[in-house]
């Protein structure tokens, strides 16, 4: 029978929004519940048990919203709650799906020279999360890890392309371009956006990996393989936010992609016969 509860997603902000929208790219017919929690945005510098606390709230609010199963669309909150290092994971009557496994699993596949690196916040790298999920998946793949608190703001700002980001990102990069990693993670919301400039540094034979295609890969595994799957039609979302709405749906236009607002006709091939 089909499952019509909503799928909830949550984040510390909009980036989650890149995991949402791949899950709506892949699952027209589910409604997504999004809470981004702009109000105490970003985890990435937060100390990993502050994080935890806020995972476990945001569970308890997702239960409430009667969702059949949450995404954890936060590669911080996933590190410090959902995937830690001591495995402890939050107890929900639902499905708990975190951004680092799907990255892990798919990367160590694809490895050609069994160097892989991880780009992320200073929680997620200091969590140690994405080693204990390499030691637990694939213990032979040796992991480089660094983290690149600067970029998330340029994104946020709307700079992922300029002179400065290039810059910002070479040297971020420079370890595990030196250390050979033939595959890398982007293990932070914001960073799919950044894919264009990371691919311009490491070159054509670094594959990259977004944890927001590989989760929502999982997420249609999980709703397929436990009978989850909904029947809506031109399903309607919810987003919600802890902080201003305002601000939100202005950031939120970047990361979920533009919407179009009309639609032109025009038929050529008429104008060149009357002419
Ligand atoms: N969503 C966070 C992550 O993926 C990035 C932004 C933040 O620091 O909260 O790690």
């Amino acid at each position: 029978m089909a499952d019509r509860r909503p799928i909830g997603v949550f984040d510390s902000g909009v980036g989650g929004l890149t995991v949402a929208r791949a899950l709506i790219d892949l699952l027209p017919d589910e409604r997504v519940v999004y809470f981004g929690d702009t109000a105490r945005f970003p985890y990435g510098t937060k100390r990993l048990d502050e994080v935890r606390g806020y995972v476990d709230e945001l569970v308890a609010w997702m239960i409430g919203a009667d969702v059949k199963l949450i995404v954890a669309a936060c590669n911080s909150a996933t590190a410090a709650a959902v995937e830690p290092d001591d495995g402890v994971r939050p107890t929900a009557p639902v499905p708990v799906v975190g951004v680092i496994r799907p990255a892990v699993a798919t990367a160590a596949r694809a490895t050609r020279n069994g160097r892989v690196g991880v780009i992320g916040t200073a929680a997620t790298i200091r969590s140690r999360s994405y080693e204990h999920a390499f030691d637990v998946l694939a213990s032979d793949v040796e992991l480089f890890a660094q983290a690149c608190p600067a970029l998330v703001s340029y994104v946020e700002d709307g700079r992922t392309t300029d002179p400065e980001v290039v810059t910002q990102v070479r040297s971020d990069l420079a370890p595990l371009i030196d250390a050979h990693v033939d595959t890398m993670i982007l293990g932070c919301t914001h960073y799919p956006l950044l894919t264009g400039v990371l691919s311009y540094v490491l070159g054509p034979d670094v594959l990259l990996i977004s944890s927001a295609e590989e989760t929502a890969r999982r997420v249609v595994s999980r709703l397929l393989d436990d009978d989850l799957l909904s029947d809506h039609r031109a399903a309607a979302h919810r987003f919600v936010a802890s902080g201003d709405p305002d601000e939100f749906r202005r950031l939120a236009m970047r990361f979920l992609g533009p919407r179009l607002a009309a639609v032109d006709v025009e038929q050529p091939w008429r104008e060149l016969a009357s002419s």
